[in-house]
């Protein structure tokens, strides 16, 4: 069973909402998205296309869940960006935020490599991680604690696809 949570309408609007919050902040440009695959992709491709500034995009692929509904804990990075990151202003996109074991974890390894700046925008947070190393700057959506899929969000690889965010529950 799903339940639609946020709707294709309501996920636009915010999402051109968070691309102007994401313009003001960043006057002088030269700012690098980097992308957190899978789960930001749609998410991603449609936030950058509302800021109006310069921009760079990369990517990092980092897996905690697998097929489970529970992280297993273990953030495995995949595929590290080849884009230097030194002295640049880093802006880290997912999609959501749960346990908060993704974001720790890819900021610790993000802060090493000295940017100018670092901040995290999240489409969805749901508020229950208890000790997250950094501020989610901009977030779209306080999320219910439920199973959310779509809009790049996955069970199992499954529902990714999905225009709207809907929960399994
Ligand atoms: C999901 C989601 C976030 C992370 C959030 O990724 O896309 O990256 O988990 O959970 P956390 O705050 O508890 O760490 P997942 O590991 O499922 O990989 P995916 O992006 O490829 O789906
Ligand atoms: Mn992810
Ligand atoms: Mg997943």
């Amino acid at each position: 069973m799903k339940r639609v949570v946020f709707d294709a309408g309501a996920i636009a609007t915010r999402v051109q909402e968070l691309g102007a919050d994401i313009t003001a902040a960043y006057p002088d440009g030269d700012l690098l998205v980097l992308g957190l695959l899978k789960g930001s992709f749609i998410f991603l491709s449609d936030l950058v296309r509302h800021v109006n500034r310069p921009l760079q995009v990369d990517f990092l692929v980092a897996s905690s869940y697998g097929d489970a509904m529970e992280s297993s804990g273990v953030v495995r990075l995949l595929y590290d960006p080849e884009t230097e990151l030194e002295g640049k202003h880093i802006l880290l996109v997912e999609d959501i935020v749960d346990s908060g074991r993704t974001l720790n974890r890819l900021v610790e390894l993000l802060r090493e490599r000295n940017p100018r700046s670092l901040e995290i925008c999240a489409l969805l947070h749901k508020h229950i991680a208890h000790e997250l190393r950094h501020p989610t700057r901009f977030v779209g959506f306080d999320a219910p604690h439920e199973f959310l899929v779509g809009y790049g969000l996955d069970h199992a690889e499954n529902f990714r696809h999905l225009p709207y965010v809907a929960s399994l529950q």
